[in-house]
């Protein structure tokens, strides 16, 4: 059991809120934001105590303290916690520039604290079994690896909170939503090497950033891909991840698998292929339209690294990776030219 606080109470708080309360490794001390009533909303549903972000900090009955500010506020509050002695899950991406990034992970190596990524969609069942696959050789050779992502967000979700519409504050189809598909591409046949990127606005004028990506990754082990990311397509289906490799492929759609052949069939195989038969939608058409158990796991996972001093499963170090593929598409997007990933 370890005891959690919160910096940060807009809206991915409620699936930390939601999976603290729903585990029985986790309990909420405290939460606490820039703006106090947000925190005291926060605590009145979940629990704990409404707080300054200083004395957050300080409290020494806090072990993990979760930064779920805007993309560009990261740093600030990783940097004064992991100090403190506080082991920290910070919201993805870890920050905007690799440099801030490095600096959390050596202040967090320095303190002797873990410091893990909010990036939830690795421990789905079904990324689980094709990583799986992945690492005891069934797909052979990996030959194609893509993200599929074709959501829509009303104009009205850019105006939500100021960051949202600010490409230098972390907004953008790139760093806010694909990173989570882009992260898992990394994840399974990473690291990326070189992208080219094109980067456009198509169904949202009233903001200055891209709605929409497609981009071709060269990965290091050879294999090619695609990333195809969009808020502009209404109403937004489901996210596809599909690994193509020698020897099979493997398709999933928001949590199903909806392909898996490989040349070796499997006894584990028929029940690979239920994966997900249940799922409810993975965020397409709405931003908070997932489930809080993805974040739940995560959680739990911080509280067995800690209690057995291993690294968290998402550590900041294999998410600085997905960062330097996503700012390599920003770098292609915007020059027109094959951008080399800076690793
Ligand atoms: N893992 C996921 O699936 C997922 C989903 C949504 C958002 N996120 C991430 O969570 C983080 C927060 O996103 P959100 O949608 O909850 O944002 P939000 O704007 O709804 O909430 C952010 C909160 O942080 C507070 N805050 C604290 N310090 C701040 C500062 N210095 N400047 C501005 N606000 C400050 C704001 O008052 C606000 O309550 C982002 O990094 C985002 O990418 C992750």
């Amino acid at each position: 059991m370890k005891r959690f606080g919160i910096i940060g109470c807009g809206l991915v708080s409620d699936f930390h809120g939601k999976a603290i309360q729903m585990s029985d490794k986790a309990e909420l001390v405290g939460a606490a934001d820039i703006k106090l009533e947000r925190a005291q909303s926060f605590v009145e549903k979940y629990g704990g105590k409404a707080m300054s972000i200083d004395e957050l900090i300080s409290r020494d009955d806090i072990d993990v303290i979760n930064v779920l500010t805007p993309n560009a506020y990261h740093e600030e509050y990783v940097v004064k916690a992991v100090r403190a002695g506080k082991h920290v899950l910070v919201e993805k991406p870890p920050e905007m520039t690799l440099e801030k990034t490095d600096n959390m992970i050596a202040e967090a190596e320095k303190a002797e604290v873990k410091l893990g990524v909010v990036l939830q969609c690795r421990f789905r069942k079904a990324i689980e079994a094709i990583k799986d696959a992945i690492d005891s050789g069934r797909f052979g050779r990996i030959i194609h690896a893509d993200a599929y992502m074709k959501w829509y967000r009303p104009t009205e979700y850019y105006f939500r909170d100021s960051w949202r519409s600010s490409r230098s504050q972390g907004a953008g189809v790139i760093i806010q939503h694909a990173f989570h598909y882009i992260d898992l591409l990394h994840h399974l046949a990473g690291p990326v090497d070189k992208v080219f990127a094109r980067i456009q606005n198509l169904a949202h004028p009233e903001v200055e950033l891209e709605d929409t990506v497609i981009a071709i990754l060269d990965y290091a082990n050879g294999a090619q891909g695609l990333v195809q990311g969009s808020t502009a397509l209404y109403p937004g289906t489901d996210i596809r991840i599909e690994i193509n490799g020698q020897n099979g492929t493997a398709i999933m759609m928001g949590e199903k698998i909806i392909t898996w052949k490989f040349k070796d069939e499997r006894p584990e195989d028929e029940s690979i292929r239920k994966i997900g038969v249940d799922a409810a939608m993975t965020a397409a058409t709405g931003a908070a339209d997932f489930g809080y158990y993805e974040h739940q796991w995560l959680i739990e996972d911080m509280v067995d690294a800690i209690e057995n001093d291993r690294d968290p499963r998402i550590t900041c170090v294999s998410a600085r990776d997905t960062l330097a593929t996503a700012l390599a598409m920003y770098e292609s997007g915007d020059t027109g030219k094959e951008a080399k990933v800076k690793r």
